[in-house]
């Protein structure tokens, strides 16, 4: 089935047609980069503007080895050293670059539904690469990705979400996206840092289907898929957990969680890892952690949202 798309906001808006579309073309388009030359010329001549007003290291490198692989033109702009310190609003910065012939643009903001308000605004499509505490759709879609390469089945597994659930955006869009997939998902982490009930049912997919579990054991007892989160500072500028120690204590990862976990149990992390508070050193070893492996999907993933979304309009 052929997918049409234009902008890729959330995974809250995707279908599960559409997800297994982006999947499958990112399975076919990863070989492309195990070439000796690692490029084909589908979107030569194509503007896609990076916009990054937050940090990023992962996402937007990424990003810009996805669209180069595609041979793509790529300009970059971060919000230090541009006309944002004079003053420019964010629409503004769009129609100018637009007048510069920006096709896509890819968008990190702090501010939940930035990429909703220019995508509203502009002739050009959107990519949110995260917005805030909102979504992070690539993120969810690769990490979707390498649990189907990792386990084959996503239907019926078992996905437990630890950390800040609350302001992580990867939280909000992996819930979405491995419940929309069939698996249960269950999420755990200090109360200060867990959504409200009535927020929670925002990500739930189907009611009463999202579980929170009050003790990390209880969640890792069953879970086929564990994914650690970074607290989220700078989201909520102000200590949420009595000590970084504490946490690390009672909801970060070691050694001693070897003997509960399933055996073969995937173990994922976003980036950027905070080594010693959701993930202990020695958890490197641990055999089935694919942290790289999401990495490297994520190239494959972001080459196939900037096909689907440059080659068709909806
Ligand atoms: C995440 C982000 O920025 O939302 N990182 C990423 O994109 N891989 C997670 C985080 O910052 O903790």
């Amino acid at each position: 089935m052929d997918i049409k798309l234009k902008h890729l906001l959330d995974i809250e808006s995707l279908s599960k047609e559409e997800i297994n579309f982006l999947i499958n073309l990112a399975i076919g388009l990863k070989e492309v980069l195990y070439r000796p030359i690692p490029k084909v010329p589908t979107l030569r001549g194509r503007l896609i503007v990076h916009l990054f007003y937050e940090p990023s290291t992962r996402t937007k490198f990424s990003f810009d080895r996805a669209a180069k692989a595609l041979s793509a033109d790529t300009l970059s702009f971060s919000a230090k050293g541009s006309s944002i310190e004079k003053g420019e609003t964010l629409l503004d910065t769009i129609k100018n670059l637009e007048a510069i012939g920006a096709e896509l643009f890819i968008i990190r903001h702090p501010l939940a539904g930035a990429p909703h308000f220019v995508a509203k605004h502009s002739k050009a499509g959107v990519v949110n690469a995260g917005d805030g505490s909102h979504e992070h759709p690539t993120q969810a879609l690769l990490d979707l990705l390498t649990v189907k390469e990792k386990l084959r089945e996503v239907e019926g597994i078992k996905v437990l979400i630890i950390g800040d659930i609350k302001h992580s955006r990867v939280a909000h869009s992996d819930m979405l996206i491995f419940q929309k997939m069939g698996a249960e998902v269950f999420v755990t982490g200090p109360a200060s840092l867990l959504p409200e009930p009535d927020e929670l049912k925002y990500y739930e997919v189907k009611p009463g289907k999202l579980r929170v579990c009050n003790k990390l054991e209880e969640g890792l007892r069953e879970a086929d898929v564990i994914i650690a989160l970074r607290i989220q500072r700078e989201r909520h500028g102000k200590a949420l957990i009595p000590s970084i120690q504490e946490y690390h204590e009672f909801f970060g990862l070691s050694q001693k969680h070897l003997d509960i976990i399933k055996p073969n149990a995937l173990l994922m992390h976003p980036g950027p890892i905070n080594w010693g508070v959701e993930l202990a050193p020695e958890m490197e070893e641990y055999p089935f952690q694919v942290i790289l492996d999401q990495v490297e999907n994520g190239v494959a993933i972001r080459m196939a949202v900037l096909l689907t979304l440059l080659t068709g309009e909806k």
